[in-house]
């Protein structure tokens, strides 16, 4: 896996200019208008790419952006690759150790979840402070790549102490309001019953979704710092008012663009 890791990462170096790029996003739900305000250099899509996966899901692009966001050289995934979609563990976290290779060494992420915290409301932000690995294979299962990562990387602060000061300094003077919680990542593709969603409660999950933890957890192998927000595109607080469904989910990932691009902006210019 290295070679095609190498293979991708020195495909990418040929658009870097030299330059250093230590800053990567991979842009879910909430996220998507980000790319547009990216100084766009170069799009690379992802069939382009040797070795790297292509994206299937209708309406997911699949295209590296490189370019300046904030005023910092960024790259950017646009469209990312879920476990529900049938690809192998490898594959999903593919893109995030060929980053590294790039010399990406602060990672951030979005993803849109739902609402499992009773204080929480429909469009609300959750900076991710911790999360919950409920998916059934694990990334780093198999032979360890010890080039990358150690065979038993540690989990504790994944999600970057001091970025989430940062985010909560930048939240201040944009005026956004910020929720802080543990995302419970599982792989879908159903959404959860009203008994999964109290369940994942009542083991200490604010939120759920079906991304982000693979991503995270090689990130924290190959010592990235992370950083990772969710939107809260549904309640699932009173079990007899859950409705989740993917219109939903969308519509209201889409209302909190502006919020999270301006934020995501000003945490990268502080960086
Ligand atoms: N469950 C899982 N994933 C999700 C949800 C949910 O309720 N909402 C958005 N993504």
């Amino acid at each position: 896996m290295y070679e095609k890791i190498k293979n991708s990462a020195e495909y990418i170096a040929h658009f870097l200019n030299n330059e250093e790029y230590t800053i990567g996003i991979i842009l879910g739900t909430g996220l998507g208008e980000l790319g547009k305000s990216i100084e766009i250099k170069h799009t690379l899509p992802y069939s382009t790419i040797p070795d790297f996966p292509v994206s299937t899901v209708q309406g997911h692009k699949g295209n590296l952006l490189i370019g300046k966001f904030g005023g910092k050289n960024v790259i950017a995934m646009q469209g990312r690759f879920h476990f529900y979609e049938g690809y192998p563990m490898t594959e999903v976290t593919f893109p995030v150790r060929v980053l590294h290779e790039i010399g990406v060494k602060h990672l951030f992420v979005s993803n849109a979840a739902g609402g499992v915290n009773t204080n929480y409301l429909v469009g609300d932000l959750m900076v991710i402070t911790d999360h919950i690995n409920l998916f059934p294979e694990h990334p780093l299962r198999g032979h360890n790549l010890d080039e990358l990562g150690p065979r038993f990387p540690g989990m504790t602060d994944a999600y970057s102490p001091r970025i989430i000061k940062i985010a909560n300094e930048c939240a201040r003077q944009l005026d956004i309001k910020l929720q802080h919680g543990v995302y419970a990542g599982l792989q879908g593709p159903s959404f959860e019953t009203p008994a999964e969603y109290n369940w994942i409660r009542v083991i200490g999950g604010d939120a759920v979704g079906m991304s982000t933890v693979p991503e995270i957890i090689v990130a924290r192998h190959m010592g990235m710092e992370c950083f990772g927000m969710s939107v809260i595109t549904n309640s699932t607080a009173s079990p007899e008012l859950i409705k989740t469904n993917h219109a939903e989910v969308q519509d209201i990932g889409n209302t909190a663009q502006p919020r999270m691009t301006a934020l995501f902006r000003e945490i990268i210019s502080k960086l």
